[in-house]
């Protein structure tokens, strides 16, 4: 099996997990979940969202999530920014690192940001230049990549359309997002291949939800296309609030033990890993979806 060395493992946890839970955790909550799984030995934690928060209330405070964070060599604390205002914000809270999103199908983005996906990357081009002469890092997601919940069917040509763009537009890195968690291992090599051909393996990462089980097959479908960048949630927290249906991310401690069985090295320390989400449950007040948890908590 044709594998990489090294995955670096990006944490959407404190972003992707926690926006879509009923109980919105407490800033001192959510910088402690932050500290622990940068302690973990995470190379990249996305922390927050300055998005608006009537929309997706269990980001307020991003800001003040990100001063506190205590920062690492190294270590990468991208937030998620939809638009200008969310740039300055960001800016303003000392960000180094942004990520902008938009998905392959209209309905979806419509519904998520309020705007067509010309208009998203019209809002696009008002900061990313900006940003980039700034230094600041920038990701680009691509949500709907397998399916949408509205549209059903995405062609593989629309993703490979708007990915590019996004790297057009400025973009260092690029995640393809299969936000429902419909993909299934034979799609992902056909999308994930096309994108590589087209855009090269080093600038693009894969953002796997669990909702039906697929999201390792899926992972490991994407590293034998040579991706070499995944996301994962602790825990398994997460799904999108526009996005019906999708449950957690994929778990970081089942990627963490299924990458390290195959002898692939992360940096990550995975019980580090299991006791920063054991810490996000008992505040949530429930058991999270990680099968690595929960085998932990049979044993
Ligand atoms: P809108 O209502 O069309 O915006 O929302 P607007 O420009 O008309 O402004 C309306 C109000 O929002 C104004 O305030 C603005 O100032 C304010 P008012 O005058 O009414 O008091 N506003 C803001 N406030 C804070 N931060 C901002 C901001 N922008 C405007 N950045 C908007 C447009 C994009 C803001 C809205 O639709 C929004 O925030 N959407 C967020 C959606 C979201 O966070 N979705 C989840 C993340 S994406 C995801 O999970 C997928 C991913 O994980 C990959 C995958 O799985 O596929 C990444
Ligand atoms: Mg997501």
């Amino acid at each position: 099996m044709s594998l990489p060395e090294r995955v670096v493992v990006v944490d959407v946890g404190p972003r992707d997990g926690l926006q879509n839970e009923a109980t919105a955790l407490s800033v001192d909550e959510r910088v402690a979940f932050c500290d622990r799984l940068v302690a973990a030995g995470l190379p990249v934690v996305e922390v927050g969202a300055f998005v608006s928060p009537k929309w997706v209330p269990q980001m307020a405070g991003s800001d003040a999530v990100l001063r506190r964070v205590a920062p690492r060599e190294g270590v990468r604390l991208p937030v998620l920014v939809p638009n200008r205002t969310g740039y300055d914000n960001a800016r303003a809270a000392g960000a180094r690192a942004i990520a902008v999103f938009t998905a392959a199908s209209e309905t979806f983005n419509r519904k998520n940001v309020n705007a067509s996906i010309a208009e998203s990357f019209a809002r696009f081009a008002e900061f990313v230049p900006e940003a980039r002469r700034d230094g600041i890092w920038v990701r680009g997601y691509v949500s709907t990549c397998f399916g949408c919940p509205y549209e059903g069917k995405v062609a593989p040509e629309a993703v490979l359309d708007v990915a590019r763009r996004l790297v057009d537009a400025g973009c260092d890195e690029v995640s393809i997002g299969d936000t429902i968690g419909v993909a299934v291992p034979t799609q992902v090599s056909d999308v994930m291949g096309r994108l590589r051909d087209a855009l090269g393996p080093a600038r693009l990462a894969v953002h796997f939800h669990d909702t039906r089980g697929t999201a390792l097959a899926n992972v490991l479908a994407a590293l034998q296309e040579g991706i070499a960048i995944v996301d994962s949630s602790a825990g398994g927290l997460g799904g999108c609030p526009y996005a019906p249906g999708a449950s957690g991310n994929l778990a970081t401690e089942d990627l963490l033990y299924m990458l390290h069985g195959m002898g692939v090295a992360t940096g990550v320390d995975l019980e580090a890993v299991a006791a920063a989400s054991g810490a996000v449950g008992r505040a949530l007040g429930r058991a999270l979806p990680s099968k690595y948890l929960q085998a932990c908590a049979s044993a």
